[in-house]
């Protein structure tokens, strides 16, 4: 039985090395997730390794993370093993899901080349061979789509199908740059390039993996090979509305951390984080209920402090892939120092707008400060994007 790997989420950058010295290296490895796939899985890893013998003989591996199936599917892909040298089995107790299931099996794999299928038959097994020579041919991803030339679903119902093209339209909208990338991003049945992926943390929800590889992956080349989704020979579909739930819950999530958007999404809650200490602290100083000081020392001492919290969520949060790479003590304070000069910046255009305002439009000093604050919002994400956290600094990868 494989280990099962456990902590962040996180492909290793060079295959693990559980290359036996004596064995042929691996070049492949596919992952089976099931659950629950007791009549399927005899007949999806002969058919898989019947293929991979004859096209990479060895040099490949069958990797079933099972979640500790009632039916003991996992028990049953254990007895297989003497009879398929390349299969591995990886049972997991404690942690369930598909994709995490899917990560699991690929931090545990050898191979440089990662892929995925349904351990249901659903997914023609012998389009893994046309999916593989797209990779040879230099591809990233190649993905199996139900949406290209050759591509369809069987006897979907009528729901079944509107659910999944709205999914998908949702998708779009929240996530263009992802969901738009290809023709069935809710395909589970893809090869990828470790390469592509590998030391970026991930954190998918429910089922949908392959948006997890586009959100966070590094992926260029993309082939698409069309097939027709079969029904089911034996078991039945995992699929609730939970994962219709997840799968939003997972667009959202992606939003708000990649592309320059989540970073601005996330700069702008760091900033209702300051806009708190400001107001408390602003309160605090300055009404005449606490120690009534003067407006303008009581702002600049509350926006200072706003301005110290905010670069300590901004470093570790919304810039945090960027800090990470620009590690050390005195990295940290270069960005400290020229967070605040751009910020203390700020702050003198938010007193100016603040009075200009409190004194010619809103006689509202609380109004008023809301209205500053976020004018100087956008300034201090955008002077901050390009000097304090630029990404010049960071080594190219
Ligand atoms: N380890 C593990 N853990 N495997 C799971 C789990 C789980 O929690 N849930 C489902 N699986 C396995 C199933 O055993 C099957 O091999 C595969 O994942 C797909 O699960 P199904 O329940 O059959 O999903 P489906 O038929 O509705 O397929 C839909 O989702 C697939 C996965 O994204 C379609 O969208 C397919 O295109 C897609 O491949
Ligand atoms: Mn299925």
């Amino acid at each position: 039985m494989l280990p099962v790997p456990y902590g962040v989420l996180q492909i290793p950058e060079l295959a693990v090395a559980s290359q036996q010295p004596d064995t042929n290296p691996i070049c492949f490895s596919l992952i089976v997730p099931t659950y629950n796939e007791s009549k399927n899985i005899k007949n999806i890893v002969r058919q898989l390794s019947q293929l991979l013998d004859d096209a990479i003989p060895r040099a490949y591996e069958l990797i079933v993370v099972d979640d500790n199936s009632p039916d003991d599917t996992w028990k049953i892909a254990y007895e297989l093993m003497p009879d398929y040298p390349q299969l591995k089995v990886m049972r997991r107790i404690e942690e369930r899901g598909l994709s995490t299931a899917v990560i699991r099996g690929w931090q545990a794999a050898s191979g440089e080349v990662l892929g995925v299928i349904d351990g249901d038959l659903q997914h023609p097994p012998e389009l893994l061979l046309q999916l593989w020579s797209e990779i040879q041919r230099g591809a990233d991803l190649a993905v199996a789509s139900r949406h290209v030339d050759g591509g369809g679903v069987s006897e979907w119902s009528f729901i079944r199908r509107f659910l999944s093209r709205g999914a998908q339209l949702l998708g779009l909208i929240i996530l263009p740059g992802v969901i738009g990338r290809v023709s069935d991003p809710m395909s589970g049945y893809f090869l990828i390039r470790r390469q592509c992926i590998a030391g970026r943390i991930l954190s998918p929800l429910g089922y949908k993996i392959l948006i997890e590889v586009l959100g966070r992956g590094k992926v260029a080349w993309i082939a698409e090979v069309g097939y027709v989704f079969q029904e089911r020979v034996a078991g039945e579909s995992k699929v609730t509305s939970k994962q219709y739930v997840e799968y939003i819950q997972h667009l959202l999530r992606l939003r708000l951390s990649i592309g320059p958007i989540g970073r601005l999404i996330r700069f702008g809650a760091v900033g209702l984080t300051g806009v708190f200490v400001d107001m408390l602290v602003l309160y605090l100083l300055s009404d005449p209920s606490t120690l009534g000081w003067g407006l303008t020392r009581s702002k600049i001492i509350a926006a200072e402090l706003a301005i110290l919290n905010n670069f300590f969520w901004n470093d570790i949060w919304t810039f945090g892939d960027i800090s990470r790479r620009q590690p050390g003590k005195r990295q940290r304070l270069k960005r400290l120092l020229k967070f605040n000069i751009i910020c203390l910046a700020g702050l003198v255009l938010n007193v100016l707008v603040l009075n200009l305002i409190y004194n010619f439009i809103i006689h509202n000093q609380y109004l008023a400060n809301l209205v500053a604050i976020a004018t100087v919002t956008f300034w201090n994400f955008w002077v901050n994007l390009k000097l304090s956290w630029r990404v010049t600094d960071v080594k190219q990868k």
